[in-house]
């Protein structure tokens, strides 16, 4: 735990989001309980949300956790809004899109979000941070990902979208372009000398919140780390760090 009664390690608490990205309830109960009190954000992606559903959000919420829950919508618009209202449901705070499902799709799930009784706030996935140029061209687009980057994040943010998901090489021509309300939220973190596994545009806590980031996601160096724990407070204490500065 970051010492307590320093803003900026309270602060930091809010900016880490840990990924438990596992198969099943009980690896990620288990790492959760490990770091209740040291961390107050998890996200769960489709991996785990397959294998368990519903229940681990609200298990997870009801050990005191903020749950941002990464599914990653991508369908047409009447199908998108759907899923929200149902996601909606649960005690998710945090809901991600992707960007690239278009304007008349965000606008839909902007729309289906605000008639929630509890809404989460949306965040537009922009490109992922797996993806570099020759991924991105192989899809077809041949703008480079930072180009990419940018209209899908004008798009959103015209669609009315909150938040985006983008990389920390991104963040700091976001938040000069889109401006400070733009919550902008960073996977691809390693800390210095980290394994980057299939990640490709990575960067330290301490260079992403610099750039301007909101909020960090971190996975695999929390979740596969022999102290998990310590390893959530040496990058707590670099986020503190990068805000102090
Ligand atoms: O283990 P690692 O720190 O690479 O985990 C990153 C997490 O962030 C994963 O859950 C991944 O799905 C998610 N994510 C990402 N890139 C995006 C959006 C989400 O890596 N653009």
């Amino acid at each position: 735990m970051p010492a307590p009664g320093n803003a900026s390690s309270t602060q930091a608490l809010d900016r880490l989001i840990v990924a438990l990205d596992f198969p099943a309830a009980a690896e990620a109960r288990d790492l959760a309980q490990r770091l209740r009190g040291t961390c107050k954000w998890v996200k769960i992606g489709l991996e785990l949300y397959l294998a368990a559903g519903n229940a681990v959000v609200e298990e997870l919420a009801g050990l005191g956790f903020s749950i941002f829950l990464d599914l990653k919508f991508h369908d047409i618009p009447n199908t998108v809004a759907g899923a929200i209202r149902s996601a909606s449901r649960s005690h998710a705070s945090l809901l991600t899109v992707h960007a690239a499902g278009g304007p008349a799709m965000l606008a839909a799930a902007v729309q289906a979000a605000r008639t929630a009784n509890n809404p989460p706030q949306l965040l537009a996935v922009t490109v992922l941070t797996s993806m570099d140029r020759a991924q991105l061209a192989a899809t077809g687009v041949s703008a480079a990902p930072a180009d990419q980057v940018l209209q899908l994040g004008r798009m959103a943010q015209a669609a009315g979208i909150p938040g985006l998901v983008c990389s920390a090489e991104e963040v700091q021509m976001l938040r000069q372009q889109l401006g400070p309300d733009m919550r902008l939220v960073v996977p691809g973190i390693r800390p210095a000398g980290a394994d980057i596994g299939d990640q490709k545009r990575v960067a330290t806590p301490g260079a992403a919140i610099r750039a301007g980031a909101d909020m960090l996601v971190v996975g695999r160096p929390i979740t596969q780390a022999s102290d998990p724990e310590k390893a959530a407070q040496s990058i707590l204490a670099e986020i503190a760090e990068a805000i102090a500065v």
